[in-house]
């Protein structure tokens, strides 16, 4: 057992001590990061989440502190008191490296068993151990420093919406489930048996409540539960920053944005971002990025050859056309000396994102190489070179398919190329932020055959597209945006529709009788009875944010208690089965 602190109190945090301190009696207490023992004279390096201090143990400066100093072990939790003196061999790696503290007095205040992975930073350790061991795994420097650039982000943004007139109101955890969306994740109802509750996938609902009860400027800082297959940059539970305002358009939440982007940029990283952020309508990022968030760090945008191969000798050109696709590209500035191996790599790349093959043509010095010129005029060929701006060393890469294979495949492809190239990666440092607008209203879902919302069928159409809504419903752009930064969604919102004859039409366009409309959203559209006022707002991915905050490409750094890839938590080996009683009490009975 470990020794009682009674009587003692920390005065100082272990990486807070300099040569300020020098002659000063502190009071340290934290964690064992190594022991070295001298002979005469043993050191202790002792952490807490401030930094690590060294304490130095002698037989001359007190002989009991130092027989037990003898026996302490990594990890061990210990409480020093002496006086911090000038170090005779400074450290300059450590900030602390100038002083020492001399060991006066110490208390073992808990022991540890040797961990099972090693506390220290940059940690090369399997990640079903590190979540296994979380614990352990925060105790980390680089994990700590993380979760503090956390709790900073969501003070400034606090703060930044606080100024602003903005309030924090909490909604239910607890709530209905609605259709359209990710998969929900339900809570079965002890009172009513066979009934569920849904986990929020978003407050979008109940903040549009809120501007109708009249508190017209809303923000959030909320956990959201969504059931979907996870990805490095997706976790089931996440938190948003929510934020909703009433009497506003799409500019004044752009503007409201980019001040607070501005704002928590400035306080967090001392970083300046220049404001307003470009905005690009959706049409535009897809024709020239094949993306909806699109990495504007690097160009190597897509270019549309559709009508110069329309009739040429090469039937996958000409076939893809006549069945009413496309045939777009990317010219690879100066990569005309890729190899065989590596181009037959990128066709392999893309076939992952549907396509079913990618077409080249390499401009060497003089010669042109290409596996489809044998079915091309000189004609055809030097029009596909000239519409794609091909030189001398370029590598021009092309696929024909529907428009969204090609939009998908191509825009993938760019993004590889960038990495390749080393236009973007790890060591970029620059920031891109970018408004996409204009977002169609609603997509065709074939599985369910019928349009869909693209964003929540509450969203504002564009009232120049307004009358397409019965005629041409997949051309109706609606007023909704994502800011993107470097090629990620880092939020996402919209005006919505505040007007109940407009949301009839909006939930026919989606197929949807107005009476399973009301089974759903019955509660909102008995509210919007009583005069709602124009509202809008958007959402931001919190965590995507710290991710960019805190320069990590995965989102488990940037969450305390994450899941794994299965959704599951193997330190608490959530989830669970659990007791017989609480499946009756339920009324659940599980199949085999
Ligand atoms: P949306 O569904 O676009 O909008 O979500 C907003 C932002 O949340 C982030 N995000 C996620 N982050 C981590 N893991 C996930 N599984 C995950 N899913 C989404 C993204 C995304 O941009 N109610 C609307 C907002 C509004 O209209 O005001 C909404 O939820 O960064
Ligand atoms: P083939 O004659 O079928 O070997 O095709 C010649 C070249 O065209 C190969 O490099 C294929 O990868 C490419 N190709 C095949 N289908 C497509 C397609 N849909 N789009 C672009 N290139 C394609």
């Amino acid at each position: 057992m470990g020794e009682s602190m009674k009587g003692l109190k920390r005065t100082i945090m272990c990486g807070e001590l300099s040569e300020k301190n020098v002659g000063q009696k502190v009071t340290v207490m934290g964690w064992v990061q190594r022991r070295r023992d001298l002979g005469a004279l043993v050191f202790v390096d002792l952490r807490d989440r401030t930094g690590i201090v060294q304490i130095v143990f002698g037989e001359e400066i007190n002989r009991e502190a130092y027989e037990k100093a003898q026996t302490v072990r990594n990890e061990y939790v210990l409480a020093v008191t002496g006086t911090v003196m000038l170090r005779e061999a400074p450290n300059p790696d450590l900030p602390t490296g100038m002083i020492e503290i001399k060991g006066e007095s110490l208390r073992i205040l808990s022991e540890s068993e040797t961990p099972p992975i090693y506390i220290k930073e940059n940690l090369d350790a399997a990640e079903s151990i590190r979540l296994k061991y979380r614990y352990l795994d925060l105790r980390r420097p680089d994990m700590q420093k993380k979760l503090m650039i956390r709790h900073r982000a969501a003070k400034v943004v606090r703060d930044f919406m606080d100024e602003n007139g903005f309030l924090e109101i909490e909604t239910p955890m607890l709530t209905k489930s609605t259709p359209e969306g990710a998969r929900d994740y339900l809570v079965p109802s002890r009172k009513f048996p066979g009934n569920f509750y849904a986990l929020p996938q978003s407050p979008q609902l109940f903040k549009q409540l809120l501007m109708l009860s009249g508190f017209d400027k809303y923000f959030q800082i909320v956990r959201c539960f969504r059931d979907e297959d996870l990805r490095a940059n997706r976790q089931p539970e996440f938190t948003q920053i929510d934020i909703e305002m009433s009497f506003v358009d799409v500019d004044d939440v752009i503007e409201l944005n980019e001040r607070l982007i501005q704002r928590l940029f400035k306080e967090v990283l001392n970083v300046d971002i220049q404001i307003p952020f470009m905005r690009m309508p959706y049409q535009e990022a897809m024709d020239r990025y094949g993306s909806d968030k699109p990495d504007i760090r690097f160009g190597l945008e897509l270019v549309n050859i559709s009508d110069v191969v329309e009739n040429c000798g090469f039937k996958v050109f000409r076939d893809a056309i006549a069945s009413g696709g496309s045939v777009r590209g990317i010219n690879a500035k100066g990569c005309a000396d890729f190899g065989r191996k590596e181009i037959d790599r990128l066709g392999e790349y893309v076939k992952t994102y549907g396509a079913k093959g990618l077409a080249w043509i390499a401009l060497k010095g003089g010669e042109i190489k290409s596996p489809i010129a044998k079915f091309l005029t000189e004609e055809e060929l030097n029009g596909i070179i000239e519409r794609m701006e091909g030189k001398t060393g370029d590598l021009l890469l092309i696929v024909a398919d529907e428009l969204d294979v090609v939009y998908a495949s191509l825009g993938a492809l760019r993004l590889e190329l960038g990495r390749k190239l080393n236009l973007i990666g790890p060591d970029n440092k620059e920031l891109k932020f970018l408004w996409v607008t204009e977002f169609p209203l609603l997509e065709y879902d074939k599985e369910e055959g019928r349009y869909v919302a693209k964003h929540h069928p509450f969203t504002m159409p564009m009232e120049e597209d307004l009358e397409l809504l019965e005629t041409d419903p997949g051309r109706v752009r609606a007023k909704a945006y994502d800011i993107v930064l470097n090629g990620e969604e880092i939020g996402g919102g919209s005006i919505r529709i505040h007007d109940t004859k407009l949301q009839e039409r909006m939930f026919k366009a989606l197929g949807f009788t107005m009476e399973k409309a009301w089974e759903r959203f019955g509660f909102l559209l008995e509210a919007f009875k009583f005069g709602p006022p124009p509202h809008g707002g958007l959402a931001y991915g919190f965590d995507r944010l710290v991710m960019f905050l805190t320069g990590t490409e995965n989102i488990k750094d940037v969450i305390a208690f994450p899941k794994n890839q299965n959704a599951a938590d193997p330190m608490t080996s959530a989830p669970s089965d659990v007791d017989e009683k609480q499946l009756e009490e339920l009324g659940i009975c599980i199949k085999e």
